[in-house]
């Protein structure tokens, strides 16, 4: 029998016939409103996480202010880190690299976890990983979901991103479907604030259109009977349009009952359309597995639905928990320990793009990441 030696670090023993690295990797994410830190040990999971949402920083502002995000991401970030390796029991000393969103996202809040850690991980000698944040949230649908083997299809819908993605394997992504105009979340956010719900609008939606009626208003289902490509401005034009009549019916304020459905509408009608892309992209690719990811992807409509026709046809749905779905750390620090060169040269670069096409990526050690 061959003996398998557990290590930590990068060690190549020749004596060792198997060896199995065991890396602690830190994740720092900060490419928008929230400041995610965590830590995951390849093999055993996520050792500690911690979230700093800024939805109230920027809530008097209808939106979110660049220059805040970036200078509260810098007034949090250490305190999180120092309070996620007290929690996992580890000093700065036990981690063997440190993953940082590098894009897409918003360039100063990029450059203030990317210079954290390119400096931290200089200090200690180990490298920091530019990670790419869509295929974070791929990726981390496979730590929830072991069986979750490559060939898959992904939706991935955020607040900025709707696509549909042919995942190969780990950086071989085609794009095989995506928005013309607005994002799924978007058009959520931008409804939400139709209805006078707050920011973020997914959640808020969700919530309300839990005691309204989805057959109360017929909204349109934008592209569901052709393609992959996906378009949601015209529905949020629709719901205006019915928002600004129903309100001068009222003469004033919508009353909650009819806000509830119009939420539960919009709702039904934007889950129709991404359940019917999802359906013929799994048609098109003959996979059997369908990978939910992305802020959308806590949606717990679009999640049952996709669940139920995957059931009744034998494909494999996976979504992950909500919590890693909307933006967060792990998914950082695991995409992280996936590109992991443990024997990269440490400098002091950082990588930040704001714009960062997904299927531009590569498998790990190769060019283009
Ligand atoms: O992935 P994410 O946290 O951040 C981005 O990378 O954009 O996604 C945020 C988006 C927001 O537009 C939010 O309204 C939406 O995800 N969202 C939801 C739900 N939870 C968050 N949309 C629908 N239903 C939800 N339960
Ligand atoms: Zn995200």
């Amino acid at each position: 029998m061959q003996s398998v030696l557990y290590i930590h670090g990068w060690l190549l023993d020749p004596g060792a016939p198997i060896i199995r690295v065991l890396m602690n990797v830190l994740g720092i994410e900060t490419s928008c409103d929230e400041t995610g830190v965590a830590v995951y040990e390849s093999g055993h999971g996520i050792r500690a996480e911690a979230l700093a949402s800024q939805i109230e920083l920027h809530r008097p502002f209808g939106g979110i202010v660049p220059e805040l995000a970036s200078r509260d991401h810098i007034a949090k970030l250490s305190g999180l880190v120092a309070g996620v390796l007290d929690e996992a029991g580890m000093s700065p000393e036990d981690l063997d690299g440190i993953a940082y969103t590098a894009g897409p996202g918003l360039i100063g809040a990029l450059m203030v976890g990317g210079a954290f850690a390119a400096s931290t991980a200089y200090g200690l000698g180990i490298p920091a990983v530019p990670v790419h944040h869509m295929e974070a949230h791929l990726l981390i649908g496979r730590l929830e979901a072991e069986t979750l083997e490559f060939p898959f299809v992904a939706l991935l819908v955020s607040g900025g991103h709707s696509m549909l993605v042919d995942v190969a394997g780990l950086g071989r992504y085609r794009l095989i479907g995506n928005t013309l105009d607005d994002a799924a979340g978007e058009a959520f956010d931008k409804v939400a604030r139709l209805l006078g719900l707050p920011y973020p609008g997914g959640p808020a939606i969700a919530r309300l259109a839990e005691i309204g009626d989805p057959a109360s208003f017929s909204f349109p289902r934008p592209l569901i009977d052709r393609g992959l490509d996906m378009s949601f401005s015209g529905l949020k034009t629709a719901v205006r349009r019915v928002v600004e009549s129903e309100k001068q019916k009222a003469g004033g304020a919508l009353a909650e009952a009819k806000g509830a459905n119009l939420a539960a509408s919009f709702q039904a009608a934007i889950v129709d359309t991404l359940v019917a892309k999802c359906i013929r992209a799994v048609e098109q690719t003959g996979y059997l597995r369908l990978l939910i990811a992305g802020g959308v992807g806590a949606n717990v409509n679009l999640r049952r639905s996709l669940a139920d026709w995957g059931r009744g046809v034998g494909v494999d749905v996976h979504y992950p928990r909500p919590a890693f779905c909307t933006d967060n750390g792990a998914m950082i620090a695991y995409a992280g320990a996936a590109r992991l060169n443990p024997a990269a040269q440490t400098g002091l670069g950082i990588v930040a793009r704001p714009r960062w096409p997904l299927d531009s990526l590569e498998p790990p050690g190769q060019a283009g990441h």
